[in-house]
């Protein structure tokens, strides 16, 4: 009778103390994103105050509609951060998306720049 007692508490904790378990380490993998949500705040803040927002306002593209800077095909294009960051560093020439140099932004200003792009995708994705 005590093996079947045992083997209940084996099969109870495989049950519901792994799902747990998983559960614990989401949660976990989660606060660390909101650890990073400073990155994107100052992001935002950059976004808004070295005049990207007056031409790509909440992501979009004022003046080339078809090249937002979120959603599926932005996405893919920019799989990493150092093409977007290429792209922000050289700017798109024979447009008006020029290039904004170090001296402008510094790297850790535009890993944040990165950070508050990539959320619009995070987002937008979310409210599909
Ligand atoms: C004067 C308007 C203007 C400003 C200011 C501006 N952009 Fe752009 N941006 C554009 C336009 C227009 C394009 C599309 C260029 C093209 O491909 O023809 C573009 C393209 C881009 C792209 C590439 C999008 C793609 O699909 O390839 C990125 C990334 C980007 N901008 C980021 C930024 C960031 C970050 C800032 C601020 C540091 C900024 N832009 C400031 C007008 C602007």
């Amino acid at each position: 009778m005590t093996g079947m007692k045992i083997k209940g508490q084996i099969y109870s904790f495989i049950l519901f103390g792994v799902p747990s378990l998983l559960l614990a380490m989401l949660v976990n993998a989660g606060s660390l994103q909101a650890g990073e949500s400073t990155n994107v705040e100052k992001g935002k803040a950059l976004f808004e105050g070295r005049t990207c927002a007056d031409c790509h306002k909440d992501g979009g593209n004022l003046l080339k509609p078809s090249k937002p800077l979120k959603g599926a095909s932005f996405d893919k294009k920019y799989k990493d951060d150092a093409k977007l960051i290429q792209a922000i560093r050289k700017g798109v020439p024979g447009s008006s998306m020029r290039a904004f140099g170090v001296a402008e932004i510094s790297d850790s200003e535009i890993k944040d720049l990165v950070a508050y792009i990539r959320s619009l995708s995070a987002s937008s994705n979310k409210s599909k």
